[in-house]
């Protein structure tokens, strides 16, 4: 295996082709009404300013996790990452630079949404990696067991792409750094490759580079700010220790650029067949759900196959966005007063990988405008980022601040009140504190509801049944 020639399959994945995925302008809604917009709730949050700033202290979760398919999701930035098999001590970004690395995949959402069916688009992956590397695959990690004998591996978790993969012992072309032993095909009793004539590679061919080596499938994906390459292969995939997968599919990575720094690959949660909730769906009926802790020092859970709360309420996913979950957005209100957002943001992508909630421009603007003069009381600074409005709150030391709420109205009824710890994001330190939306820097109807701003709902992924569900208080 050492001696396998890399160079052809680095020829070969110079040209990626990006999923055709379609959707044209999918039709707008015209006349939805944001249900709940007249209500006398209280829209004023009240947030100690010390709470705003990180703790170094893990806290886990209070709600004990009594259901058997759960696993335990860390912050890989914060300090609840486990001691054994810890990932390697990394960095944490500026907020900047989780920015950016929204931007790219933003962007590459934006690619794949305006595709025409017709035409690919070929990238070389070598050279579209920034020469400045931002991470990739969001921020949220979770452990499961791969192999016979069964080892642990720390995986992003990524509703916005759909292989599973981990770096691969020799890793021919370069891997990351990482602190978990890399997955060694030959010591596992139950590792095999997928031959180039199998469905699996057939399918694998439909939504990311595809090539042969021996008989042997391999593939290529491009991410926003990164790439992995190598042999696909099945493997038993433990989630928890009850439930086991034989002969789940998933990529042994041979090449990865970009930092994915802290885990040892992704867990595809997308939608395609390949993805996980496809592969395990006779047990877990394509279900699954997470919450994502208010902050980094804290933990949550991915959960698969359990009931949907009688709390949650639901909205459909888009049939027009064949990869990604896509909702209808239909209003956006801060302290109770409803933004105009034209009828309706019909591309709304729910990713567990996107840090913040990217708006379209005239939604943006009007929602800062909002803001701002709603925090009229305090301290606005120019800031050094790219979010606005920015206040200085260093002034009010051990003090409480009263902030206006934000909801997000989804079709069907669906209020999803902003978590506090959602709504702004400390900058630098207590001198600029920022409200923590981004702008698409488009004013078309496309939108990406981000992970800072879902923390602390279940987020209920019910595929088989279409929706995507919100419950308060998951964590
Ligand atoms: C998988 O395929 C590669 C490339 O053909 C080969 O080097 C390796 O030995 C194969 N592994 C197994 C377990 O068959
Ligand atoms: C990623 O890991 C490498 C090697 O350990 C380190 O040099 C780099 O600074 C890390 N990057 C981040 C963003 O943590
Ligand atoms: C709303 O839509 C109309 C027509 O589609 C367009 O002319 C107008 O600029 C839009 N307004 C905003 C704020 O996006
Ligand atoms: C500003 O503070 C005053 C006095 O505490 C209060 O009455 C007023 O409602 C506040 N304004 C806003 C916009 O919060
Ligand atoms: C903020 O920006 C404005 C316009 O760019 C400038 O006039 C003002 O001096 C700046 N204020 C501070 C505190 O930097
Ligand atoms: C803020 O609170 C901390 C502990 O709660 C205390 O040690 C500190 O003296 C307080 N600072 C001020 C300015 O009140």
């Amino acid at each position: 295996m050492a001696s396998t020639p890399l160079s052809p399959m680095s020829l070969t994945f110079i040209l990626y082709v990006f999923l055709v995925l379609l959707c044209p302008l999918c039709s707008l809604k015209k006349g939805l009404t944001v249900e709940g917009k007249e209500t006398t709730k209280n829209y004023i949050r009240t947030v100690r300013v010390n709470s705003l700033l990180p703790s170094n202290v893990c806290s886990q979760s209070t709600r004990v996790l009594n259901r058997a398919s759960s696993l335990k999701v860390v912050n890989k930035y914060g300090p609840c990452i486990p001691v054994t098999g810890a990932p390697k001590t990394i960095n944490v970004p500026s907020t900047a630079e989780f920015l950016l690395q929204d931007q790219l995949r933003v962007k590459s959402f934006q690619v794949r949404l305006s595709m025409n069916p017709s035409s690919g688009v070929f990238k070389e992956m070598q050279t579209t990696i920034p020469a400045s590397i931002v991470p990739t695959g969001g921020a949220y990690v979770v452990t499961v067991g791969l192999g016979t004998p069964k080892k642990d591996f720390t995986l992003s978790f990524d509703t916005g792409s759909d292989l599973t993969w981990t770096q691969c012992e020799p890793c021919l072309g370069g891997c990351f750094p990482q602190n978990q032993p890399k997955f060694d095909p030959t010591t596992s009793t139950s590792y095999k490759n997928v031959s180039c004539s199998s469905e699996f590679c057939k399918l694998i061919a439909e939504e990311a580079a595809q090539d042969c080596i021996s008989n042997t499938c391999l593939y290529g994906i491009q991410y926003g700010s990164g790439y992995t390459i190598g042999f696909l292969a099945t493997e038993t995939l433990a989630i928890a220790s009850s439930d086991v997968f034989k002969n789940f599919l998933f990529g042994c990575s041979e090449e990865s650029r970009g930092t994915f720094n802290g885990t040892t690959g992704l867990l595809g949660l997308g939608r395609s067949p390949i993805a996980l909730p496809s592969q395990t769906t006779n047990k877990y009926k394509n279900l699954f759900s997470y919450c994502l802790p208010a902050s980094p020092s804290s933990t949550g859970h991915l959960s698969f196959g359990v009931e949907v709360s009688q709390a949650a309420k639901s909205t459909p996913i888009s049939p027009k966005l064949k990869q990604l979950y896509g909702l209808n957005t239909v209003g956006i209100s801060v302290r109770g007063r409803e933004l105009p957002i034209n009828g309706s943001i019909s591309r709304t992508i729910i990713d567990s990988g996107t840090t913040f909630t990217f708006l379209p421009s005239p939604t943006y603007s009007a929602l800062g405008s909002a803001f701002r003069e709603m925090m009229a009381n305090y301290t606005l600074t120019n800031g050094t980022s790219s979010f606005q409005p920015c206040y200085d709150f260093s002034n009010i030391g051990n003090g409480t601040l009263t902030i206006p709420g934000i909801s997000i109205f989804f079709e069907g009824g669906v209020e999803v009140e902003i978590d506090v710890s959602g709504i702004m994001i400390p900058v630098n330190g207590l001198k600029e504190v920022c409200l923590a939306f981004a702008d698409t820097g488009s004013d078309s109807d496309f939108a990406i509801f981000g992970n800072y701003q879902q923390k602390t709902y279940e987020v209920i992924y019910d595929v088989a049944k279409g929706m995507v569900g919100f419950a308060p208080k998951g964590c």
